[in-house]
């Protein structure tokens, strides 16, 4: 079976920008945009143009220097929500509008006080009025993972009538789980007339860790695009991550999917969001956490040292990051301490390692961590030290 594409759309500075405390300027969002259209992405969603003057602005200016990914931005199905956002896309060489409504009935019932057949109609009016602006106009379905699957698929298939291009079936709430979701991907590529006109695509929320697994399963059942976020980062507990969704893509290549990512930028980017944005991955983050490539426990080195793909399942540089770190902690073996102690400049016999590495346990047993510093400290105060001086 040939490899199919999978569109990678980065929505970092639109819905990872929700993050309380996360506000970017336009300078940084220039910044980040540059580095996302390198790394590859498909399409990077600039912002909610009627949000903000702020946001417009922004907007506008990554349309003007983005050269290779479409540019989208967003708004509700609202006409001039729609005619803000085509201007602030005037410059981008490829303008996309991403218009939409919610979907399931709480939404339809408590948020616009409404019904499933004037629903319907806006969302048929909005892409139709995107439409006279842009040819690319992408449809939400807010809530759609709390939709159901018959009426989301006459929503669909209105949309695809009035002209959208690409389908966004969004877990708005992050309740799917990921076969219920799948499920529901297949049921519209079963059920909209003309589906094949629109590429569907996928935008998982996290608030039941599942995004990253819906992603993945809503794109085996037929979605051809992944909205997701560097870091994860997004509204509440976070949108899925991009540096996830690509790397098991990448990992798994019996699944015969591709994206144009260059994931060995993935490192960097991360830092640079983290930067910008005040907030760091936790530690055990997958693919860029700090601990992502770290090993700290004594079978666990022993493998590595011997040989990385005992222990590890993708290569480091593959995503950007130098190499492997073996972590000293009290749970490390002789292994990883002859390894530290000789990139530190001591070559230790057996003997000689007996003895440091019992009072390098009497050391971490009192300590978090072992770093290089301590590595000096406890081989140079052991009574073997002369004797490894001289030799
Ligand atoms: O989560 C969501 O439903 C959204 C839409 C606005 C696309 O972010
Ligand atoms: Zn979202």
């Amino acid at each position: 079976m040939a490899t199919q594409k999978v569109e990678i759309f980065d929505t970092t500075l639109r819905d990872g920008e929700q993050v309380p405390g996360c506000k970017l300027n336009t300078e940084q969002k220039l910044i980040l945009a540059r580095k996302l259209d390198e790394l590859g992405v498909d399409v990077i969603e600039a912002g909610f143009a009627i949000s903000s003057p702020g946001d417009f602005k922004s907007i506008e200016a990554i349309s003007k220097i983005v050269n290779n990914a479409t540019v989208c931005g967003l708004s509700r199905a609202v006409k001039n929500d729609i005619k803000v956002a085509a201007e602030a896309l005037t410059y981008a060489k490829k303008p996309r509008i991403h218009t939409g409504i919610g979907t399931s009935d709480s939404h339809i019932k408590h948020k616009f006080k409404s019904n499933r057949e004037e629903v319907l109609q806006r969302a048929y009016d909005a892409v139709k009025y995107a439409k006279s602006f842009v040819e690319d106009v992408e449809f939400y379905a807010e809530d759609a993972g709390r939709t159901d699957n018959d009426y989301l698929a006459k929503v669909c298939e209105a949309a695809i009538k009035a002209g959208a291009t690409v389908l966004n079936i969004p877990d708005t709430t992050g309740y799917c789980l990921p076969q219920e979701y799948g499920a529901k991907i297949k049921y519209l590529k079963e059920h909209v007339k003309d589906i094949d006109k629109a590429i569907i695509s996928c935008h998982c929320h996290n608030d039941l860790g599942l995004a990253t697994a819906n992603s993945i399963e809503a794109i085996r059942n037929g979605a051809r695009q992944i909205e997701c976020t560097i870091n994860g980062i997004g509204e509440r507990a976070g949108n899925a991550a991009l540096e996830e969704v690509v790397m098991i893509l990448k990992q798994h290549p019996y699944l015969n999917f591709e994206t144009n990512i260059n994931s060995q930028h993935l490192f960097a980017l991360s830092q640079l969001v983290s930067k910008h944005m005040g907030i760091s991955p936790q530690p055990n983050k997958a693919i860029v956490g700090a601990n992502a490539f770290a090993h700290s426990s004594g079978i666990h080195q022993d493998g590595v040292i011997k040989r990385r793909d005992t222990y590890e399942i993708m290569d480091p540089k593959d995503v950007g990051v130098t190499e492997s770190a073996i972590v000293l902690t009290a749970r490390s073996g002789r292994a990883a301490l002859a390894y530290k102690a000789k990139n530190a400049g001591y070559n230790l016999t057996k003997l000689q390692l007996d003895e440091v590495y019992a009072n390098f346990l009497n050391f971490a047993d009192q300590h978090k961590q072992v770093n290089d510093d301590d590595i000096h400290q406890i081989v140079e105060t052991s009574n073997i030290y002369r004797e490894i001086k001289s030799a």
